[in-house]
């Protein structure tokens, strides 16, 4: 079995992390090597410096895919959870990495408003002068560009989070060369 690099893609709240780690443990119980690469932890260690401008989140992105870089040619499947906005840094980690593959967990922002399990939205609504407030905050007042080249779009607006897991388990299987 060969190594692949999953770049997910997606806003906050619409379920990458929940999804990737479940995900991953079924695939270690299928005997792979599996590592999460997941944002939130790494911007408390190895991206402590980074903010949220358009620059640190592509400097953000590039050190992640570096990491599922080395790790997926050593036949580790290695998935990055990160919000990922932009275009141009995702097709540049596809060109980087021919292990590459996009995965987009699309939802719509009503929904992610709803459900908001850190309360971040309610945050980034409030007014700008507010100490709570959150600036810059992906899909209210800064940008979200929707990947029209994944290689996979799961949509968990109105899917269980077991059916969304299941797809993402699948399609690794797929692309590792696992015969379903
Ligand atoms: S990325 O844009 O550089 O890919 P990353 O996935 O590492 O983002 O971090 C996103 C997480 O940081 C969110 O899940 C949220 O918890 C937190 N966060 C704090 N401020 C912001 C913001 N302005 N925009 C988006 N997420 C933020």
């Amino acid at each position: 079995m060969s190594g692949i690099f999953i770049q997910m893609t997606g806003m906050s709240g619409a379920g990458k992390s929940t999804m990737t780690f479940k995900a991953a443990d079924i695939l270690r119980e299928m005997g792979y090597n599996v590592e999460v690469i997941d944002g939130d932890e790494y911007r408390e260690g190895l991206c402590k410096d980074l903010g949220f401008s358009k620059q640190d989140r592509n400097t953000n992105i590039r050190r992640l895919s570096f990491v599922g870089k080395v790790l997926s040619r050593n036949n580790v499947v290695c998935i990055m959870s990160a919000i990922n906005p932009y275009d141009d840094i995702r097709k540049e980690v596809k060109l980087n990495n021919t292990l590459a593959k996009t995965v987009f967990v699309k939802c719509d922002v009503d929904t992610l408003i709803k459900r908001d399990p850190k309360g971040l939205y309610a945050r980034a609504l409030l007014p700008a002068d507010d100490p709570n407030h959150i600036p810059n905050f992906t899909g209210i007042s800064d940008p979200f560009e929707e990947p029209d080249d994944a290689d996979l779009t799961i949509e968990t607006s109105d899917m269980t989070i077991d059916n969304s897991v299941n797809e993402l388990v699948s399609f690794v299987l797929r692309n590792t060369g696992e015969k379903l």
